[in-house]
């Protein structure tokens, strides 16, 4: 039987502040002066070989021509890189497909493949600092990644019910492109899918071009801002294309089943105040576009797929929108920094989606149901959210402690400083990752206070730590 995600189990005013300005950088490390074969992997504790090492992605463009009944896939990435090191060869995650052929910088290339790595070596090696551009040319049936320590997901490419939909955290983008496929090495992305005429394509960003072929149409979709692989989507299907009026700028649209449009299109209706509380607490709305992407059946989980989150029609409900839509500033724009980190994803989104309650209901509220969890904490003896195996990634001492560790920080500084701590921690680490020293950094910063023994022991320590007395600023934000 496949367990819920946690999330889903469970979900049966304000002044904009200043972020404070970052210290400036380090000096860069310098290289090596000899050839090396770029690592299999990037060092992450949970999965070693995700990533892989010597070169920074800048842009993939993914070409595919999707036959969606057969659920078959053709076509070709191109990724523009640096390379980091002197490389005589370099990987690229790929699991499954046929590769046909490797280009690098217009010259065919040698490649083998091993498991999820694709090892490449270009005709002549490649220069600390040079920018190259590998085509990698491939086709087949896509097969998602069935792990036992996340059973609730197929993680990547599915196909079903004539639809196909891509939920690939944490491993899934390699099940359908060669990729760097580690949060550290974010890129921009261009995605150009060609299918049967009666389909729609949705994809991360803005959809930048159709191109009518008669019977075939292609669709260019354009994700601006840097993005992990884990949250790249395709979702392909007969769906409808719903607009919203924007108070913010960000174009609002979903894609909903065509019989189920007008009920979704009730249910999301409070999106865009939705986007703007958030902007207000937070900070800018990091990308151009925001909408949901609503399967036409249940899947028992969604995703927070950038600027598209992916539901089922079974997981359309307000707590879960506020979450996948916090995750857009926290998870997406900033993202956990290895996979043992999974608090920092979850337990913002799931704090900042109380606050979106908060603010509809009030700080007794909040309170309240933040003490029930504690209670339920408590009484399940949870693991500590700090450093999460395999088998916890997505466990509800990541979700619920996770979101302890952000509500013990505000009654200890109280609602001011904590509102300030949001926002820059935003702005710091933006468009980048920040791992749990960067999270605790920052709260000693911010609130010019030694918080660290505080906070790691709300972060690490097998023991609950007692609720923090409330700070002066209760009862402030209602
Ligand atoms: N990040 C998801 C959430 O919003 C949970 C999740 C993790 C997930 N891995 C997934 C959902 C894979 C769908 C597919 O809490
Ligand atoms: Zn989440």
């Amino acid at each position: 039987m496949r367990r819920p995600i946690w999330l889903v189990w469970l979900t049966i005013a304000l002044v904009a502040c200043q972020p404070i300005a970052a210290p400036a950088p380090s000096a860069p490390a310098a290289v090596l002066d000899e050839w090396i074969e770029g690592a299999p992997g990037v060092g992450d504790p949970v999965f070693p070989l995700l990533g892989n090492g010597g070169y920074d992605v800048q842009h993939y463009t993914i070409e595919l021509s999707v036959d969606v009944m057969r659920n078959e896939i053709m076509g070709a990435t191109s990724i523009r890189a640096e390379a980091t090191l002197p490389l005589r060869s370099f990987n690229l995650d790929l699991l499954g497909l046929t590769v046909e052929e490797v280009t690098v910088d217009g010259a065919p290339a040698h490649f083998a493949r091993n498991g999820q790595e694709l090892t490449i070596v270009p005709t002549a090696p490649l220069a600390a600092g040079a920018l190259f551009t590998t085509v990698v040319t491939y086709a087949g049936t896509p097969a998602p990644i069935r792990d036992a320590h996340l059973d609730f997901v197929d993680q990547g490419w599915n196909q079903r019910n004539d639809a196909i939909f891509v939920v690939s955290e944490p491993q899934g983008a390699m099940t359908w492109y060669p990729v760097n496929n580690h949060p550290i090495d974010k890129a921009t992305y261009t995605l150009r899918i060609t299918v049967e005429e009666s389909y729609i394509v949705a994809a991360n960003g803005v959809l930048r071009e159709e191109i009518d072929h008669g019977d075939r149409r292609t669709y260019t979709w354009e994700m601006a801002q840097p993005m992990a692989s884990y949250l790249t989507t395709v979702v392909i299907g007969d769906f409808v294309r719903i607009t919203e009026a924007t108070s913010t700028g960000v174009e609002i649209r979903h894609y909903f089943p065509p019989q189920d449009a007008d009920r979704l299109t009730q249910l999301f209706a409070a999106t865009d105040e939705m986007i703007a509380f958030y902007s207000d607490l937070i900070g800018e709305y990091p990308f151009d576009a925001y909408g949901a992407a609503v399967m036409p059946f249940p899947l028992g989980f969604a995703l927070e797929t950038q600027t598209l989150p992916i539901f089922g029609l079974d997981t359309v409900m307000e707590g879960v929108n506020a979450h996948e839509l916090a995750h857009q500033w926290f998870g997406n724009a900033v993202t956990l920094a290895s996979w043992d980190q999974t608090w920092l994803n979850e337990g913002f989104a799931t704090y900042l989606q109380r606050l979106w309650l908060e603010r509809k209901l009030g700080r007794a509220f909040l309170e309240s149901g933040m003490r029930r969890y504690y209670e339920m904490l408590a009484a399940m003896k949870t693991p500590a959210p700090g450093t999460v195996d395999a088998q916890n990634l997505f466990s509800m001492s990541v979700y619920e402690r996770g979101a302890w560790v952000l509500h013990a920080l505000r009654l200890r500084i109280g609602d001011e400083l904590f509102r300030q701590f949001l926002c820059t921690y935003y702005a710091r680490f933006k468009d980048g990752v920040a791992s749990t020293e960067d999270f605790i950094a920052l709260a000693n910063e911010v609130s010019r206070q030694d918080l660290t023994d505080f906070l790691r022991s709300w972060i690490y320590d097998e023991t609950l730590p007692p609720i923090p007395e409330i700070g002066e600023s209760f009862p402030s934000s209602d």
